[in-house]
């Protein structure tokens, strides 16, 4: 498995506050990683990084052998990078197909699996719900839909910001089964979480991010056994 995304040493600030210090990790090809860490620990700043919303100080992402640096997030999503973010845009007036097709048009010239036969074949409930306007689905199904459009543009890595956060724990289990299968079909993700049963169930790997700097990192099975990890940085 090759190097999908490297995070490497990056400083990012909001305005002057600086927020990320020397964060870096490597996601594999074919892997679920999960950066976890509690409200505040710098999980959105960090996606906003890799995606370069937000251009670190220093410090480097490199996206499939590419240094992004800098970059224009528009072309890092066409070079592949799907970002599913925290508050979950979803173009309301629109049908849900219609938001669909717009995914697949956002990541033109990408060539993959996913076409919405497929989409349909794994979110039977956006089929069901394909000609409604997508401001009127619930907020669980809204997530799936700005998952599934992401999906559309055949992103080479998915990252997906805090998915579960504000779901009920039905569409959590729903979610959770869609990354299960995400990972059968190949699809390297990138996710942040501070559900830890959650990221347990679906993750390969990861990383803990606490007031801007990773503290720990570790294969699943391993952060799996280490309760003071989980008390030490991602209790509540
Ligand atoms: N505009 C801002 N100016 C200064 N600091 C900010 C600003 N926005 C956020 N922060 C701080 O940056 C830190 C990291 O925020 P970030 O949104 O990355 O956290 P997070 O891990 O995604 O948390 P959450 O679980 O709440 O989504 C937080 O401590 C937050 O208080
Ligand atoms: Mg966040």
């Amino acid at each position: 498995m090759g190097d999908i995304l490297i995070v490497d040493k990056i400083n990012s600030y909001y305005g002057k506050s600086h927020i990320l210090f020397d964060v870096s990790f490597t996601v594999l090809e074919g892997q679920t990683f999960c950066l976890m860490g509690r409200n505040g620990a710098g999980k959105t700043i960090t996606f906003k990084t890799i995606v370069m919303d937000i251009v670190p100080k220093n410090g480097k992402v490199f996206f499939n052998g590419k240094d992004i640096t800098g970059m224009k997030p528009y072309k890092i999503a066409r070079l592949g990078l799907g970002l599913v973010p925290e508050d979950r845009r979803i173009f309301g007036p629109l049908t849900v197909k219609e938001n669909l097709i717009l995914g697949a048009i956002m990541g033109k010239g990408r060539k993959g699996i996913w076409n919405l036969d497929l989409v349909y074949k794994f979110f039977p409930i956006l089929k069901e719900f394909q000609s409604r306007p997508a401001g009127t689905l619930s907020g669980g199904e809204q997530q799936m839909l700005t998952i599934a459009r992401t999906l559309m543009g055949n992103p080479l890595l998915l990252l997906l910001d805090e998915p579960t956060e504000g779901l009920s724990p039905v569409i959590v289990k729903t979610l959770k089964d869609l990354l299960l299968k995400l990972k059968e079909v190949g699809t390297t993700i990138l996710l942040s979480e501070q559900n830890i049963k959650f990221a347990m169930a679906v993750s390969d790997h990861v990383a803990i991010i606490d007031k801007g700097y990773i503290r720990y990192e570790a294969e699943i099975e391993t952060f799996k056994k280490d309760e003071d990890i989980k008390k030490q940085y991602l209790a509540v």
